[in-house]
């Protein structure tokens, strides 16, 4: 069967490396792919998700079986109901369906018609009542866009000062477009956070190992949010004892919200998920796989991803229940950046080292942002550059694999995390209790602080 990926960063290059490796994948294309999908044999076709009608063409020339839809833009986009419309085979979310990641309204809402433990937040649609309410909160506050706004469109706000001002990029002055048409306010959830992914068709649903991502830009969380820096699968916080309460309580309603509402899911469900003291907590979902999650999730999958792939489009998911297999070892992905970013970057900078990083044992180099040049050398093509993932015995062992294959890249500019991983390596601090207990006078500092450790 030949298929089609669509989309171009690591995630996507996880997924056509792994379909290329089915018995039953004929040509695997990938629209507009990257330099790392053409040198794993896929053909790149240089066609936009928003050239559909040529697209379609290419599916009919080609025989495409299956088109494999990877990022938001084109779910949200409807490219999955025209394709389907036409006659093709899709993996990916409706347009209507994908809306629990495109508006943050329609997510929020259907958790809380589904009853998904979120939270606490209010819808508006003018400036006035917001900043009303904005006046009333305890602090900090999440302000966000409804729509996608290519991941700016959330607000951290410490004061209530923040939050005007952010209601005001958003509303009034209108930085989003129409994404800002609507925003919700809702309370900052602080823990740590878990991905959890789900295959989706119809009524079944099945979860994948659950994995952590790193998303501020530099070690130990510092710094602005990026794309995500690195993944790990799997996550040892997420025991089975809350996977089993994430599929009863976040999966199961969700997707039987979605299909009452006439909206049903079809592909993976991403569900960022924080930790939080008073338990579980729903942060956001997304319509498809999340990238860098992706990238160790496919080192470790070993069912036929083009089988699972199809049997979701078929809607016969069921018949995959209790068989997808898994290898035991975890895998860690550090994610190679441009200079500068997430802010400013320059691209077209030579990639040395990649033929050497391949020859460690159990690593693949995901491509994320390269590209060729004219003299046919790789390049860097984007922010996010390389997810270079490793298998390991244990996390410390996948971990060092990970950074062995990192330390024989280069190119100008390159940053990367040091710290992958660690959240589940290293001894977690002591979570501060809610009511800090009082300590007998002896141990108390004038003006009733905690004495510093000793
Ligand atoms: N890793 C987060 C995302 O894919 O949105």
């Amino acid at each position: 069967m030949n298929v089609l990926v669509i989309g171009k960063g690591g995630r996507e290059h996880a997924l056509a490396w792994r379909i290329k490796q089915s018995p039953r994948a004929g040509t695997v294309f990938c629209a507009p792919g990257n330099a790392g999908t053409a040198r794993d044999g896929v053909t790149n076709v240089p066609i936009d998700h928003t050239e559909t009608d040529k697209l379609q063409r290419f599916c009919a020339k080609e025989q495409i079986g299956l088109v494999v839809i990877g990022p938001e833009d084109p779910l949200a986009a409807g490219l999955a109901d025209f394709l389907r419309a036409k006659g093709y085979k899709v993996f990916g979310p409706s347009k209507g369906a994908a809306r629990i990641e495109a508006s943050k309204v329609f997510s929020k809402e259907i958790m809380q018609s589904a009853d998904v433990p979120t939270a606490e937040f209010r819808v508006f649609d003018h400036p006035q009542p917001a900043r009303d309410y904005i006046g009333t909160r305890d602090y900090p506050v999440v302000v966000k866009a409804d729509g996608l706004a290519a991941g700016k469109g959330v607000v951290v706000c410490k004061t209530a000062e923040d939050a005007v001002k952010a209601v005001e990029r958003i509303m009034t002055r209108e930085e989003f477009g129409r994404a800002g048409r609507k925003i919700v306010v809702e309370k900052r959830l602080e823990g740590e956070e878990v991905s959890v992914l789900a295959l989706v068709s119809g009524r079944t649903f099945l979860p994948l190992p659950a994995c952590q991502d790193h998303k501020a830009v530099f070690d130990g969380d510092q710094g602005p949010n990026t794309g995500g820096m690195g993944a790990y699968c799997p996550a040892p916080v997420a025991t089975p004892e809350l996977m089993k309460g994430f599929e009863q309580s976040v999966f199961f309603p969700t997707i039987h919200a979605m299909k009452r509402g006439r909206f049903p899911f079809q592909g993976t469900l991403f569900a960022g998920i924080i930790l939080t003291n008073q338990g579980p907590r729903v942060l956001e979902f997304n319509c498809r796989f999340g990238d860098p999650e992706t990238q160790p999730l496919m080192m470790r999958l070993k069912t036929d991803l083009l089988d699972l792939l199809e049997a979701v489009a078929d809607e016969r998911l069921q018949e995959f229940e209790n068989k997808v297999e898994w290898d035991p070892r975890p895998a860690v992905c550090v994610v190679l950046c441009s200079g500068g970013y997430p802010g400013k970057y320059d691209n077209g900078k030579v990639i040395g080292g990649l033929d050497e990083a391949a020859k460690v044992p159990d690593v693949k180099v995901f491509h994320a942002g390269t590209k060729f040049d004219a003299a046919n050398r790789v390049v860097t093509d984007g922010g996010r550059v390389l997810g270079v993932t490793a298998l390991g015995d244990t996390l410390a062992g996948a971990k060092a694999r990970a950074y062995e294959a990192v330390k024989l890249i280069e190119f100008a500019g390159m940053h990367y995390r040091t710290d992958i991983a660690d959240k589940a390596l290293k001894p977690k601090p002591v979570p501060v209790p809610q009511e800090a207990p009082k300590l007998p006078a002896k141990f108390r500092k004038p003006g009733g602080e905690k004495p510093a450790a000793e």
